[in-house]
C-alpha cells in the first residue's frame, strides 16, 4: 500500500476508532496513540489478530475474516500452516542455535538445496546466493551495490508504478512520489522508464501497442548520444507489479527488456520479493516469459512468513570483498526452516498451478462484476496477484477511455469488506486499486466468498451514489 493524503486524514465515516467497543479497543488506541504516524496497515485495518489459520484471521472481538492481504503477500501457505509450524516446532526441539550471523548449518544449506532446485534453468547451474538482512529492501539495496560493484557504474533504470522498498537505494528506484518528494536529493541516479499499463497507458495508445512503445522508447533512449543516460549498472523490473495495482507486463516485453539489456551489457535484476513462490500462476514470475535474469531479488514468501531476505545472481557477478553487504540478522535459523518447508510444499503440491486456475476463475468473475459496475474501471493480474481498479465513471475519460481514479470510493470499499469480513488492501496510482493477495491454497469456496463480499462491498458504497445521481 503506497500513502496517499486520503488516509492522512480519514472523515469520521472512515475512522475506525470512532466508536471501539470491542475487546481489543485499548490495544487499538495505545498503539495508535504511540505507533509513529507512519504506520500503515494498522490504519486501515481496525482489529487484532489473536488466532489465524490458513485464509482465516480472528479478531479479539471474535470476528473472522478471509484474508486476502496475506502479510503483502508474504504468507503463500496462509497462516499456521501445518507443514510450516512443524518445521518450527521441529527445529525448536533441536536445539539448534536460533541466531548464527551468517555461519554454515544444516539449516540453511537445506534451505539452498531447496531454494536452487526451484531457479531457472539456466541461472540455477551458475548462481550464487546472498543473504541480506532481513527485508525486501535490503535486498534490493544489495542487488543495486552488487551491480555497482560489478560494473563500476553508478546510475539505474527502473520503472513508473515501481515499488523496490523504503530504504534510500530501493526508495530511489521506486516511484511512488508522496513517499520520494520528502526525501528527494538523496535518491541515486535513477533514470525512469514506462512500464506498460494498458489501462492507464504511459503513452496513451493502450494495448499491445503501448507496450511496443515501451520498449522502443527505453531502446532508442540507451542507445541516443543526447539522451542523458550514462551507461547504468542494472535494470531492476517487476514482472507483475504489486503495490503498483497487480498490473502484469507482457511476456513479449519482459523478453524485450532482457535483449536490449544484454545487448547492451546492462544487468537485468528482476524484483521477485512480492511475485515469487507461486503467487503468479508460475513458481518464479520470469519463468512465464522464460527470461533469465542477472540477479533475483527474493524475500516475503520464501520464508514461510518468518523474516528472510536474499539475492540470487550469476556468478560472474561474484565480486564484492569480504564484507561488503553485512548484517547481523542474516542468519535466521527457523526462517530457513519454514522457508525450506514452504519451498517444498509449493512445489511438491503443485501450487503455483493451483494459483493460475484459481485466480484465473477469480479474474473471470471479475471480469464480469467490471461489465456490471460502471465504478470498476479495470481488473487485471496474474495468478492469485489481482487487482481491480476503481474509478469516477462520471468523470472525464482518458485518451484511452479510462475515467479518473476514485481513491475515496476505494477507501469506503475497503471498510466495506472489512465489515463483510474479507481484509483486501489497497495499491496502485491514487491508492484506488483493490489489489487480492489470497493464500495459494485458498479452497474454491473461498474464492467464491471473496469475490461475492467484494462484488457486495461496490455495490453497497455505490449504489446510494448512483440512487443520488438518478433522484
Ligand atoms: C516488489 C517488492 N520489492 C521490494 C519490497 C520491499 O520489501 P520489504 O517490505 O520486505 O522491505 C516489496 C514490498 O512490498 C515489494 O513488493
Amino acid at each position: 500500500m503506497t500513502a496517499h493524503p486520503a488516509d492522512l486524514a480519514p472523515d469520521s465515516a472512515l475512522d475506525p476508532f470512532a466508536s471501539p467497543d470491542d475487546a481489543g479497543a485499548a490495544v487499538l488506541r495505545r498503539q495508535r496513540d504511540r505507533e509513529s504516524s507512519a504506520r500503515t496497515y494498522a490504519r486501515s485495518f481496525p482489529i487484532v489478530p489473536v488466532r489465524a489459520e490458513g485464509m482465516v484471521v480472528e479478531g479479539a472481538d471474535g470476528r473472522r475474516y478471509l484474508d486476502c492481504l496475506s502479510g503483502a503477500g508474504t504468507l503463500a501457505l496462509g497462516h499456521n500452516h501445518p507443514v510450516v509450524l512443524e518445521a518450527i516446532r521441529r527445529t525448536l526441539d533441536s536445539g539448534a542455535p536460533l541466531h548464527v550471523l551468517d555461519l554454515a548449518t544444516p539449516e540453511k544449506d537445506a534451505f539452498v538445496e531447496e531454494l536452487f532446485a526451484t531457479l531457472p534453468r539456466g541461472l540455477a547451474d551458475r548462481a550464487r546466493i546472498h543473504f541480506c538482512g532481513p527485508a525486501g529492501t535490503d535486498a534490493v539495496e544489495a542487488a543495486l551495490k552488487l551491480m555497482q560493484t560489478a560494473t563500476g557504474r553508478r546510475g539505474l533504470l527502473a520503472f513508473t508504478g515501481g515499488y523496490h522498498g523504503m530504504t534510500l537505494g530501493a526508495l530511489a528506484a521506486t516511484a511512488n512520489v508522496a513517499v520520494k518528494e520528502p526525501v528527494a536529493g538523496i535518491a541515486a541516479d535513477v533514470t525512469r522508464l514506462p512500464y506498460p499499463y494498458p489501462y492507464r497507458c504511459p503513452f496513451g495508445v493502450g494495448g499491445q501497442a503501448g507496450a511496443r512503445l515501451s520498449a522502443a522508447y527505453t531502446q532508442r533512449l540507451l542507445d541516443d548520444p543526447a539522451g542523458g543516460v550514462v551507461p547504468p549498472a542494472a535494470m531492476i523490473v517487476e514482472a507483475v507489479q504489486g503495490e503498483g495495482g497487480a498490473v502484469p507486463a507482457p511476456d513479449s516485453w519482459l523478453r524485450e527488456m532482457r535483449r536490449i539489456t544484454a545487448e547492451r551489457e546492462i544487468p537485468l535484476v528482476v524484483d521477485e520479493v512480492q511475485t515469487g513462490v507461486g503467487r503468479t500462476g508460475a513458481f518464479w514470475a520470469v519463468e512465464h516469459s522464460g527470461i533469465v535474469p542477472d540477479v533475483m531479488v527474493l524475500s516475503k514468501a520464501i520464508g514461510g512468513s518468518l523474516p528472510l531476505a536474499v539475492i540470487v545472481y550469476h556468478e560472474d557477478y561474484d565480486g564484492w570483498l569480504p564484507g561488503a553487504h553485512t548484517g547481523t540478522f542474516r542468519g535466521n535459523t527457523l526462517a530457513m526452516a519454514a522457508g525450506t518447508a514452504t519451498l517444498r510444499h509449493v512445489a511438491r503440491e503443485g501450487l503455483a498451478g493451483r494459483a493460475a486456475e484459481v485466480g484465473g476463475r477469480m479474474l473471470d468473475r471479475l471480469g464480469a462484476l467490471r461489465d456490471e459496475l460502471p465504478v470498476v474501471g479495470d481488473v487485471r493480474g496474474r495468478g492469485l496477484m489481482l487487482g481491480v481498479e476503481l474509478v469516477d465513471p462520471g468523470g472525464e475519460p482518458d485518451a484511452c477511455g479510462a475515467f479518473p481514479a476514485a481513491p475515496r470510493t476505494a477507501a469506503e470499499v475497503r471498510a466495506a469488506c472489512l465489515e463483510r469480513g474479507l481484509i483486501v488492501e489497497l495499491g496502485g496510482r491514487y491508492d484506488s486499486t483493490v489489489r487480492l493477495l489470497p493464500p495459494l491454497v485458498i479452497t474454491d469456496e473461498q474464492a467464491e466468498a471473496v469475490v461475492d463480499r467484494l462484488a457486495d462491498a461496490v455495490a453497497a458504497v455505490t449504489a446510494p451514489r448512483l440512487a443520488g445521481r438518478l433522484a
